[in-house]
């Protein structure tokens, strides 16, 4: 249990966000295979990220991590080993989704589970597209965990139009593509993150992108850099943004936040609010673009959010939809059934959650209405194991009544400090 209480004072503040965790979990992936010792500065060590350390130790490979320092000892492409248990993957989807891609081309068998959110979403997704590539997957009624990869060699090549525009199954397919004999070309409905493709090419594999399509040519080996430095999370950049934006005379500076186009729907969102966010200080490290993020407090109306832009904030809507409760007007987000198979189902979570601290959310299969504007109550609620509820609940506390929030300890996942 843990009490927030209402910011009094406007917040003045520099303040830097951990390590991104989509970079983290493939920086320690593909050091892993790679043939060099890589050193990872700024590595994001909340547990889902410590999840993929645990599951490529027990595939072989010596990693090393003193703080955000982390040291992977690469073991080659073809130099993982068989696991001897089976493999957790925790609260983490993108662990598990991207090792069973990496894992579908190995002479080994692998077994996952996960903690209880994990083992309610949907595998298939990914369990299609690598059986098609002569992958043997078999998973609980063929798409729950638990999931056992059989050893198979020959992976073939695949062209690959995803249903969903998910980041997880386009990496998943890239990385059992590493294995394949031939091209393998995935194409996506919206583009999402490409931080798989860019690293890959850091890694020195060819990579071509043709309009949503991305082809991936298999590699001998990875040349990887020595150092990988991982940006800011600007997921996490974003209960900042938002928290500053919304308290009346704040002014904050984000240090070092990624700030690449393919994540900075939070940004735009916010601006076209009426939010006062300035990039300055653009640079780029290892390939990914990074600022700091200037944000002033300002007033803000509500904006209609869809297509394209979802893949671009799917992180974020949880805080989004705090933003547009202190907008005036009504916000639309559509097309977000992906919000249901998350870490929890957040389209429920937030109409039920937030609705106890304020009214005016409400949703349909795949669309979230927000009517801003409403009384704040002090309230108890339920974070469901889910980190970024838990910190949206946070932030809409800290900005109405307080909130009292029955567990907390999820934060956990990608904001250790964030408390
Ligand atoms: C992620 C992709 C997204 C995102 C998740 C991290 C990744 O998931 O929600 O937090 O690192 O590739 P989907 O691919 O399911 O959209």
């Amino acid at each position: 249990m843990r009490t927030i209480e209402p910011l009094k004072e406007p917040l003045h503040k520099e303040i830097t966000v951990p390590g991104d965790k989509s970079i983290s979990h493939r920086a320690i992936m593909l050091a892993s295979i790679s043939d060099k010792i890589v050193e990872i500065k700024n590595f994001l060590t909340g547990a889902d990220c410590l999840s993929t350390i645990e599951c490529m130790k027990a595939l072989g490979v010596e990693i090393e991590r003193t703080g955000s320092r982390v040291l992977v000892k690469g073991r080659g492409l073809n130099g993982l080993s068989e696991p001897k248990d089976i493999l957790n993957a925790g609260n983490s989807g993108t662990t598990l989704r991207l090792l069973t891609g990496l894992l579908s081309g190995q002479n080994f068998l692998t077994t996952f589970t996960g903690d209880e959110s994990l083992r309610r979403r949907p595998m298939d997704r990914i369990i299609k597209p690598l059986t098609k590539m002569g992958a043997a997957i078999a998973g609980r009624r063929d798409k729950y965990l638990p999931l056992t990869i059989l050893p198979k060699g020959n992976l073939q090549g695949i062209e690959y139009k995803m249903p969903v525009a998910s980041a997880q199954v386009k990496s998943a397919i890239l990385l059992a593509g590493l294995y394949a004999t031939g091209k393998t070309t995935v194409i996506e409905p919206a583009t999402c993150r490409d931080h798989t493709e860019k690293m890959l090419r850091g890694f020195g594999v060819a990579i071509e992108k043709s309009g949503n399509a991305i082809t991936l040519s298999p590699p001998r080996r990875l040349d990887a850099p020595n150092t990988i430095e991982i940006p800011g999370d600007i997921s996490s950049a974003a209960y900042w943004i938002v928290l500053a934006t919304c308290l009346d005379g704040s002014e904050v500076l984000i240090k070092n936040v990624g700030i690449n186009e393919t994540r900075t729907g939070i940004i735009d969102v916010m601006r076209q609010m009426g939010g006062r966010i300035e990039l300055i200080n653009k640079r780029t490290s290892g390939g990914e673009p990074l600022a700091d993020l200037k944000v002033t407090s300002s007033k803000l109306h509500g904006v209609e959010i869809g297509g394209e832009m979802i893949p671009r904030l799917i992180d974020e809507i949880p805080i989004i939809a705090v933003a547009a409760a202190f907008a005036e007007g009504t916000t639309t987000i559509s097309g977000v059934e992906e919000l249901r198979v998350k870490e929890s189902d957040r389209l429920a979570a937030i109409v039920e959650e937030y609705n106890k601290v304020t009214t005016g959310y409400e949703a349909t299969d795949d669309t979230l209405k927000i009517f801003g504007g409403h009384k704040w109550r002090r309230a108890q609620c339920k974070t469901r194991g889910d980190h970024r509820l838990a910190m949206s609940l946070a932030v809409m506390g800290m900005l109405a009544e307080g909130v009292t929030l029955d567990n907390t300890d999820c934060i956990k996942i990608s904001y250790p400090n964030f408390l």
